[in-house]
This record gives structure tokens, sequence and C-alpha cells, in this order.
């Protein structure tokens, strides 16, 4: 490996912690809500809105985000985002009330729809064209390592303060579970925060400011003088292209040229939801124990889905540079509406219990399916949407389109999670799954249409190829 490689490694590494500590702070909850519930004498209503409040300033924060560091750098986006989940880790664990709580929830949200989107686009503003695929998909590792290492820790916190170790009681382990559950987060955060300073602005939001030398010295730690020079010969050539255009707005993203690239990311946006990823993650334990299967071991196959998650999104980062962004998305869309039409068949074939409840059904074809999807998911739409959303818009605007694909993927992430239950109770697991199911083979018949193959290419080159195509 050479130095250039070792040191764009560690840059991308630090930057993709951000997508660690979101992944960790929208998944935290799951373990802090049944406590919070009776503490706080809760009704379903605000436990629900202590879930789903931080995915709404996320949203927010997604709008948002794009063009504060198309203005202010990437970096300082970046800065913003750790402190906001240092100070909101620290107010959730101290919340006196639930409203404080929810307050600084909101909070930490911010800092989630901020990290899911600039650090994602800073890799691939700094990475060189052959590896950028697998840089940009470390962020999705880290979303997925930070669900992961959230349900471990909120695991062991609650262990520990079951047991009687004298340490774990001096520190009220036991009565304080979900406050260490929430604060924990305060240290992976600050070090985010002071990594940060130990990487550069991204090059090329650099040129766009008019300052080439700077961006030229990163360009050459990252890929060597020769490949700095061309590559920042292209970056400087996109731009004038692009100063000749109109300005850099919002309306820029729904004029004619930008019609191709925009089509794609809304499409892929609105896909990664809607296929109900959220609903797994979620409820896992709850579809789980549908099957009739008991609830330790509906606790213990959630687990599994996170490790099938991460096994499945390292498979893709090897294969992202190699196969290809295209048959990565088409074949795990193929594994995605398989697993749905076997998990539709599987809840469709239970027989109605005496009080109504869904019986005999086959428990290991309901895992196979759950399994199946999230895996289909890894190597698909999880990891290529951060990659795609990364490479298909032009420099000048790439800041506002990515919050605006970002801004439709939460939005409907929201009203997914929000429905689940509902869907349900009045469809059934069979239907919900099979609807889900339905989109991915729309899905799939409208990605094979419209899907490019981005791997290898230099960012500038995707751009005079799908942006001037129309
Ligand atoms: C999605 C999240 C999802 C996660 C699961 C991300 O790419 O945006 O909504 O929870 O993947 O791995």
């Amino acid at each position: 490996m050479t130095a250039n490689t070792r040191y764009t490694i560690r840059v991308a590494l630090i930057v993709a912690l951000g997508g660690f500590l979101m992944g960790f702070d929208a998944s935290v909850i799951s373990g802090v809500v049944s406590f919070i519930g009776p503490e706080f004498d809760l009704t379903n209503i605000q436990v629900g809105w202590a879930v789903a409040s931080l995915t709404l300033t996320s949203t927010l924060a997604m709008m948002m985000s794009g063009p504060v560091s198309d203005r202010y750098g990437r970096k300082p986006v970046l800065k913003a985002a750790a402190l906001l989940f240092t100070i909101s880790a620290v107010a959730s664990a101290i919340a006196p009330d639930y409203l404080t709580l929810v307050a600084a929830r909101m909070l930490g949200g911010f800092g989630v729809g901020a990290a899911l989107i600039i650090a994602p686009m800073y890799i691939a503003e700094i990475a060189p064209a052959d590896v950028r695929g697998r840089m940009v998909s470390f962020n999705q590792l880290n979303i997925v390592i930070g669900i992961s290492v959230a349900y471990f820790s909120n695991y062991l916190i609650l262990s520990l303060g079951q047991s009687d170790l004298s340490w774990a009681q001096s520190l009220r382990l036991g009565d304080w579970n979900w406050r260490w559950m929430l604060g924990v987060e305060a240290l992976p955060a600050i070090f985010y925060f002071f990594a940060l300073f130990s990487v550069p602005e991204s090059p090329r939001w650099l040129v766009m400011r008019g300052k080439a030398e700077g961006a030229l010295a990163i360009l050459s730690r990252v890929s060597g003088k020769a490949q700095a020079e061309s590559d920042l010969e292209a970056v400087q050539e996109s731009l004038v292209v692009e100063a000749n255009q109109e300005k850099g707005t919002l309306k820029e993203l729904f004029l004619p040229a930008m019609r191709l690239v925009l089509t794609i990311g809304i499409v892929i946006a609105i896909l990664q939801q809607i296929t109900g990823i959220n609903s797994v993650f979620f409820y896992a334990p709850m579809i789980f124990e549908q099957s009739g299967i008991g609830t330790d071991a509906a606790f213990m196959q959630a687990v599994l889905v996170g490790i099938i998650n991460l096994v499945a999104t390292i498979v893709a980062i090897m294969l992202i540079d190699r196969l290809g962004r295209r048959p990565l998305m088409i074949s795990g869309l193929v594994i995605i509406a398989t697993s749905m039409l076997l998990l539709a068949y599987s809840f469709g074939s239970a027989e109605q219990g005496p009080s109504g409840e869904l019986i005999n059904m086959n428990p290991t074809l309901i895992l196979i399916g759950i399994l199946g999807f999230v895996a289909g998911f890894g190597i698909s739409l999880g990891p290529v949407m951060w990659v795609l959303f990364s490479e298909l818009f032009p420099n000048r605007i790439r800041g506002i389109a990515i919050s605006f694909c970002g801004l439709i993927n939460c939005s409907v992430s929201f009203v997914v999670q929000l429905v689940f239950p509902w869907e349900l109770e009045n469809f059934g697991p069979s239907m919900t799954f099979l609807i889900y199911g339905s989109f991915a083979i729309i899905g799939l018949i409208i990605g094979t249409r419209i899907l490019p193959e981005t791997k290898g290419r230099s960012l500038e080159e995707l751009q005079v190829e799908l942006v001037s195509k129309k």
C-alpha cells in the first residue's frame, strides 16, 4: 500500500465516523424506550415521539447542511455535527424530564442529518476515482457498525446494571441504565470532533472557493503529484463550464439538463426506504415474535439481522469498484423482491388461532426471508445509494442535490416507520411484505432502465456524460 493510499484511507475512515455516530444515535433509543415510559409516566404517543422526533430534525438538517457546506466548507459542518452529538448525548443522559429528553434527542437529530449526507459527499470529493465507491461505502459500513454497537452497548449496560459488581453499582448502571445508554455516545462524539482537526478540507470545495493551491497540495497527498495536477485541471474546467451556466441554486437542480441525474437520485432515494428496511430494523424482534418463536429467540434473531447487514455491506465494499454499481444494485433488488415474496408466502400460509392471532407458521422460512432481505439490502440499496448520490451531480450543485435527495429519503423513511404497525394490524404481515416486494419489483424494472454505471470514472467525466446527455 502506498503512502498516498494510506493517507486517503485514514482520512476517509475518520470522516466516516460520522456514519458510526449516526447509526448509534438513531438506534440507541430502541433500548431506552422501555425504561423512560414508566419513569416519566408516558403515553404511547409520547414514547413514539421520543423515537421519531430525531428523524424529524434530521430531515431538516439534511435540507440545510448541503447548502451550508457549499458555503462554509464540508469540515465545519462535520465538526458542528460532532458537537451536536456530544451535547445531545450529555443532555439526554441528564434530562430531568421528558421534554428536555425530546429536545436533546432533536438536537442530536441535526447531527444525524448533517453527518448522513456530508460525510459521504466529502469522501467522494477527496477519493481517487478507482477506489471511490469503496471509500464512500465506508460510511454505510460505519452506519451499520454504529447500529450494531448501540444494540450491544445497550445490552451490556443492562446486564452490568443487573450484576453485583461494585464499580457498576457505584456508577449506578442499574438505576440510571437508560441514561448511561444515551450518555456513552459522548465519548466517540468527542473523539470525532478532535479527529476532524487532522483531516483537510475537501479539495473540490477548495477549488470552488478559488483556493487551487491548497487543493493541489491535498490532491497530491491523495494520489501523487502528476495525477493531482490532472485532477485539479479537470475540476477547474468543470467549474468554468458550470460558471457559464446559471448559479448553483435549487432552481438549477430542476433544469432540463439535470433531469436524468435528478430522476435517478429521487428513484433510489425512495426505493431505499419504501422497500421497508427500517420497519425491519426497528421492529425486528416484534416481527420474529409474530412467527411464534418466543421473546428471547426473537431478540437473538434480531442480533443476527445486524450481523448479516454488516457482512453484506463488507461484501459490497469488496465488489463495488470491481463489479460496479449496477450489478450490485440489480442483484440486490432481485434478492429483496424474492425474500419479500417468501415472507408474504410464509405469513400467508399461517392459520388463525382462537383469539385471532397467527399460528402454525414456518419460523425458519420467516427467518430466511428477513435475513435474505437484509443481505439483499446490504449489498445494494444500503451502500450503493450513497455512492451514487455522491457521484451523480455536478460539483457546483452537489451539496444542494444531495440534500434534496436525502430529504426525500428521510421523509419516506419516517412515513414507512410510522405506518408499519398500522399496516400490520390492518393488512396483516403477509400483505405488508407483499407491498414491499411489489415496490422492489417496480424498482428493479425502473432501475434496470435508468441506472448508469459510474465505476472507475472521474466525477468530472460523469458530469459531462450524465448532465449533458439529458
Ligand atoms: C439507510 C438507513 C438504514 C441503514 C441500514 C442506511 O443507508 O439510510 O435508513 O437504517 O442504511 O443499514
